[in-house]
């Protein structure tokens, strides 16, 4: 591509992103970077089998995520039976596209196998037993399915984190076999996109919003998110959706602990669970 021609791409998809009044001065630009700038999720899939070998790619392209310590304390399963989907679904809000999706990936924050190996050599991991465990565990889960999903964007697939998947955590454990020391942190849908799902870039809040140089700042945040409210309104109209404005839709999810869909009581869900997050 000549550079003029990547500094039109790269104006088009950081306008996709921010909006015309927004975009930002950037200094580099590659096929990479164009793909994670379009990144969108899709919440409508066709049925069609994923090729052969697409899970182990994914498999493989997560586990070479950067992972605290190379302590790997994550896991990932593979749900392709229809009835574990829809089961799973209905503990998810009833989202349809767990159903619709040839590939479900539970992302699992892990502790377990680090325990057994602790087990197995007669030593107490009596770290394992704070909160920062049950965090890394996490964070290396959500770096290895973000990886996931750049590669499964690479190969014209699409996908859509689950979130609701904590709703029900104990359920979903029970369902998928999950030993004490873990949680099934989100899932993610993986397909190929039907034809009628929405799939535009859904915009983000001004780079100044959340960039920050040498220090935290708020001084422009009222008017930025004033910008951003409206970028969003127009997203939302054009989309059909219930809330027209960022703001409205943080404080309504925010507002209220009941929006959390069981999630709320997921400290103490935690502790049955076996993770003591001292
Ligand atoms: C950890 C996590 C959990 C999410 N859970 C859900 C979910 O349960 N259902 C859903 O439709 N989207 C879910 N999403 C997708 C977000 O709504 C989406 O990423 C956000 O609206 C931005 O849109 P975009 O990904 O198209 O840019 C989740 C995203 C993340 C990162």
């Amino acid at each position: 591509m000549k550079s003029s021609e990547m500094q039109t791409a790269a104006n088009d998809a950081l306008a996709k992103r921010y909006g015309q009044k927004a975009i930002p001065t950037i200094g580099g630009w590659n096929e990479t970077i164009a793909l994670l700038m379009a990144h969108r999720s899709i919440r409508a899939y066709r049925p069609d089998p994923l090729p052969i070998g697409t899970l182990e790619t994914l498999a493989a392209v997560a586990q070479s995520a950067a992972t605290s310590s190379n302590m790997q304390m994550w896991s990932m399963i593979a749900v392709t039976d229809q009835d574990t989907k829809a089961k799973i679904a209905a503990a998810s809000q009833k989202q349809k596209h767990i159903e619709q999706c040839p590939l479900f990936l539970v992302f699992v924050a892990d502790c377990s196998r680090n325990r057994r190996l602790g087990d197995a050599a007669d030593t107490e991991l009596a770290s394992l037993d704070y909160f920062e465990s049950f965090l890394v565990a996490s964070i290396d889960a959500a770096l290895a399915a973000q990886n996931a999903v750049v590669a499964a964007e690479s190969l014209g697939l699409s996908t859509v984190y689950i979130g609701a998947l904590r709703n029900q955590p104990l359920f979903i454990a029970e369902l998928l076999g999950l030993p004490k020391g873990t949680l099934g942190v989100f899932g993610l849908c993986v397909g190929y996109a039907d034809e009628h799902a929405v799939n535009e870039v859904k915009p983000r809040l001004p780079q100044e919003a959340v960039l920050f140089h040498g220090r935290y700042g708020v001084m422009q945040e009222k008017d930025l998110i004033a910008d951003y409210d409206q970028e969003m309104g127009a997203f939302s109209k054009r989309h059909e959706m219930s809330d027209d404005t960022w703001s409205g839709r943080v404080l309504n999810r925010l507002s209220n602990p009941a929006n959390l869909n069981g999630r709320d009581q997921l400290a103490s869900i935690l502790n049955a669970m076996g993770f003591k997050l001292k």
